[in-house]
């Protein structure tokens, strides 16, 4: 691929990477890029083999979030697609993923974050893989250049979702997917406590906002170890699902994100509590406003795919 004809706008090349936009200059996407730079470069500094385990972990549910059987079908889907873009890839891992399932296509990895200046270091030996520092709401791809779009966890995180998703439906072929993930809405306390965390986050410094994380993962631990299982009662005017469930579980969904996972280890796990509380653009979606959102982008539902986390699924462009 010729990277000098993707892009509809002039781009300079700093430590490998294709520069379109280095900042934006709205105030809640600026914070969520500065939080998303921070995390992922002292996530790359932490062992090796946590990140790997995160990554092994993340690829797993990445199958199941895009309704592929297995490695095998993605790396068959993938080899169709001439230019893959993984739009918001942080460290680059999956876009690297998707560069070595399908050699003859072009993979490119952007995000707004620091985080690919990691990734292009990381993997600068693959040659099918280029990272991009840019907006996926502003691509400068040009229209319909891309044979898959995959924004994996990302898009909520950006200033206006919808636009971003209607970016995302400029730049596909037709006939071609976009997979794409927005967070699921939760009970009535814990969208509370997430809706004031995305106006209060700004004005917490981020060591704060690292301790409280450590705190969080910490109780989940706690919560955890407790095994304990009770009975919940139905509470439809708070959200509230009833039924035998974990008490970690119970207070994880309901009231106060507190990961704790004891396989992918504790910096992974204070990581991800960060990750949810510190950037200030984190939408959350009921499954009918996500389907309204993919009808406004003009998007057909190719599959779909719900649980309690999230929504998910490929989307074409006709
Ligand atoms: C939760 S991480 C997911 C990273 C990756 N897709 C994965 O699955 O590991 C969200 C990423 O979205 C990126 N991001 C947020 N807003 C963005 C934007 N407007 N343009 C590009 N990347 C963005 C962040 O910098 C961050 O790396």
């Amino acid at each position: 691929m010729n990277v000098n004809n993707i892009f509809q706008q002039e781009f300079s090349i700093q430590d490998g990477v294709f520069i379109i936009s280095d900042e934006s200059n709205i105030e809640n996407q600026s914070q969520t890029n500065d939080v998303f730079s921070e995390k992922w470069i002292k996530y790359s500094q932490e062992e090796l083999s946590e990140q790997e385990a995160l990554f092994e972990f993340q690829k797993k549910w990445y199958l199941d979030l895009y309704s592929f059987k297995d490695e095998d079908e993605l790396a068959a889907y993938l080899s169709n697609q001439e230019v893959i873009l993984d739009a918001g890839c942080g460290l680059g891992y999956k876009a690297k993923w998707f560069a070595d399932l399908s050699p003859e296509s072009s993979v490119i990895g952007m995000d707004y974050s620091d985080a690919v200046f990691v990734a292009a270091k990381r993997y600068k030996d693959t040659k099918n893989l280029f990272f991009v520092k840019g907006d996926i709401a502003d691509t400068k791809f040009h229209n319909d250049s891309l044979s898959y779009i995959s924004c994996d966890q990302v898009i909520h995180h950006t200033e206006n979702p919808l636009n971003t998703l209607k970016e995302l439906a400029r730049i596909i072929k037709k006939g071609h997917e976009i997979a794409v993930y927005v967070y699921a809405k939760k009970a009535l306390p814990r969208e509370l406590l997430d809706d004031y965390f995305r106006l209060a986050t700004k004005n917490i410094s981020s060591e704060d906002m690292w301790e409280m994380s450590e705190q969080l993962t910490e109780l989940g631990k706690v919560l955890t170890d407790l095994n304990i299982e009770i009975e919940v009662p139905d509470i439809p005017l708070l959200d509230i699902k009833g039924g035998r469930m974990d008490l970690q579980r119970f207070i994880y969904w309901n009231f106060v994100k507190c990961f704790w996972n004891e396989d992918l280890g504790k910096e992974t796990s204070i990581s991800t509590n960060y990750d949810w509380y510190a950037p200030s653009n984190a939408d959350r979606y009921s499954i009918e406003e996500f389907k309204e959102m993919l009808s406004l982008a003009n998007l057909e539902v190719s599959v779909m795919h719900t649980e309690e986390a999230c929504h998910s699924g490929r989307f074409l462009k006709f």
